[in-house]
């Protein structure tokens, strides 16, 4: 089942997202849930982080995952992923350190793909995963390739990835070519996905995934298999390319 939500603007799509993830919170005090990273959940962390300073939400018994990690980064690394969420969630809510996982990007790869499905699998199913959305169509790094990952793994960010992402560091040749990230399986295990899109830049890819061949070339594109509840939020120019040409789905 997919829901589809379009909202008036990035900001609008933020505060939608913020409102859904803080339901399951809200409902499940304890909730694990799963985090993205990237320029397009920022608004969504920071009215979640309003909610808590309000007193409308407490993240005390959350527990978080989440996606992915640079191969290479410390959590010091102001790019590091573990960095955002410090920056961009952590650090302005209740959230306890020893609940927040993020692979590491400097221990030893294949073990700590190990070391992350063993947590995984100890967990349990996540409540609520959040997912943005590459150009290319990955899902948190599963980049375009010939199968769909099911664990962790160690991915090689391509050309198109490796350049979007350099405009968040100094020089393209200081952004990492490695990640360690949650496979498609594993993602695909969540009880409900939020996948949240914003800016003209992702309509294309956004109704490919949705509505095109199902492919490991377009690795979202297997959400159309997804058996939970998928809740689609994007801003209306996101949403553009789907409403032109499946103008039923906001009915
Ligand atoms: P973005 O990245 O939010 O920075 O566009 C999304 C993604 O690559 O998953």
């Amino acid at each position: 089942m997919v829901k589809f939500i379009c909202a008036d603007s990035e900001t609008e799509a933020g505060r939608v997202a913020a409102e859904i993830m803080a339901e399951v919170i809200r409902i499940r005090p304890d909730a694990l849930i799963g985090l993205a990273t990237g320029s397009t959940p920022i608004n969504m962390y920071s009215y979640l982080a309003d909610m808590y300073r309000a007193g409308e939400l407490s993240f005390k018994d959350v527990r978080s995952v989440n996606l992915d990690e640079y191969v290479g980064l410390p959590p010091t690394h102001v790019q590091s992923y573990a960095h955002f969420m410090s920056e961009n969630l952590f650090s302005h809510v209740d959230i306890r350190a020893e609940n927040c996982h993020i692979p590491s990007g400097t221990a030893d790869t294949d073990a700590e793909c190990e070391r992350y499905d063993r947590l995984l699998d100890r967990l349990g199913r996540v409540d609520i995963q959040l997912l943005g959305i590459g150009h290319n169509g990955h899902i948190a790094f599963n980049e375009p390739d010939s199968h769909f990952p099911k664990d962790t793994v160690r991915v090689r960010l391509t050309d198109s990835t490796v350049e979007a992402n350099s405009r968040f560091f100094a020089s393209r040749d200081e952004v990492p070519t490695e990640a360690i990230s949650m496979g498609i399986g594993r993602i695909l295990r969540a009880k409900r996905i939020l996948l949240l899109a914003t800016g003209a830049g992702k309509a294309d890819i956004l109704e490919r995934a949705l509505f095109g061949r199902i492919t490991p070339a377009v690795p979202a594109s297997i959400l159309q298999f997804y058996q939970g509840e998928l809740t689609v939020v994007a801003d209306r120019p996101a949403m553009s390319v789907i409403l032109s040409k499946h103008p039923d789905v906001l009915t």
